[in-house]
């Protein structure tokens, strides 16, 4: 196993990314905030299959979070991920200091719409996609890797990530890769650690919330009944529910019926200290779409 290279500056990052390149090697990224877990660890491994070299971002970024959002508890746990990321094959870890990614007199922002502004987690956060923009921009434009790999845990951010990469002529392919669970269905998050043993043992409930209600869509439910059955289970638990939706998985605009549309069903719920969030898709089969004349 070798060490991973850690660079703390976007000058050693650039240098070492024009080596790779004068290669002839294929890099792909995988943005991180640390904590990593396995979800992590099946990012770069899909990494792997896209490019020679494989670099990693560890960066929790403030502007992400709003005051009152967990910033400063936010698990940070850099050995430990080193560890994972040098057992995982990977060629760089950029890990740099806030100066080094806001520096002094930083006073641009990104200003966005579409699937930003959908009525999912920007209801909730509503600062939370221009802090994520921001960061996301600056790191593609820092690596210009070929791939860049999110989790479709955050799938409204994955959606956010591929209209801006568009929009601004970002010269990187944006590749999703599916949520990673507990063996109970808890989608893997690095703020699971917050839940308390209690929390913990309720938490699969959204997961199954979510895939009772994809199979009684696909059985022909209507999508009112269904999400009013859905929503009151994950309350049963325990959760506050900030929103649990179907929409369009391509627009993210709401579905009121599946007609042959892939639909996404995606939920927001508080419990305790933790918000936690999931989605799953909700795919008709090709027998089940409008047929075209
Ligand atoms: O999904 C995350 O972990 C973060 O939002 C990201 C993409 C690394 C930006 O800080």
């Amino acid at each position: 196993m070798t060490n991973p290279a850690i660079f703390s500056t976007v000058a050693d990052l650039r240098a070492a990314v024009r080596d790779w390149r004068a290669r002839g090697e294929r890099i792909a990224l995988v943005p991180t905030m640390g904590a990593l877990h396995a979800g992590h660890i099946s990012l770069v491994e899909l990494a792997k299959t896209r490019a020679e070299r494989v670099l990693v971002s560890i960066f929790v970024n403030p502007t992400q979070f709003a005051p009152n959002e967990d910033f400063s508890r936010y698990p940070r746990t850099f050995e430990a991920d080193l560890d994972k990321l040098r057992a995982a094959g990977t060629a760089g870890v950029l890990y740099p200091d806030i100066g080094e990614m806001y520096p002094a007199g930083f006073c641009t922002s990104i200003s966005l719409e579409g699937p930003a502004t959908a009525g999912l987690e920007d209801r909730f956060r509503p600062t939370h996609f221009a802090g994520v923009a921001l960061i996301v921009a600056k790191l593609l434009l820092q690596a210009l890797p070929d791939v860049a790999i999110f989790g479709e845990k955050d799938f409204q951010q994955l959606a956010v990530i591929r209209r801006m990469v568009r929009d601004l002529d970002i010269p990187v392919e944006i590749l999703g890769a599916p949520t990673m669970r507990e063996a109970d269905g808890l989608a893997m998050s690095s703020r699971n650690v917050y839940l308390s043993a209690q929390e913990r043992a309720a938490a699969p409930t959204l997961h199954r919330s979510l895939r009772e209600a994809a199979d009684a869509l696909l059985a022909g439910g209507a999508p009112a009944t269904v999400l009013a059955k859905a929503r009151a289970e994950v309350t049963a638990a325990g959760f506050a529910l900030d929103y649990l939706e179907l929409r369009d998985a391509a627009s993210l605009a709401p579905l009121e019926a599946l007609a042959g549309s892939v639909g996404r069903l995606l939920v927001a719920a508080r419990i305790g200290k933790t918000r936690l969030i999931d989605n799953i898709a909700v795919t008709p089969r090709m027998s089940d779409a409008p047929k075209s004349v």
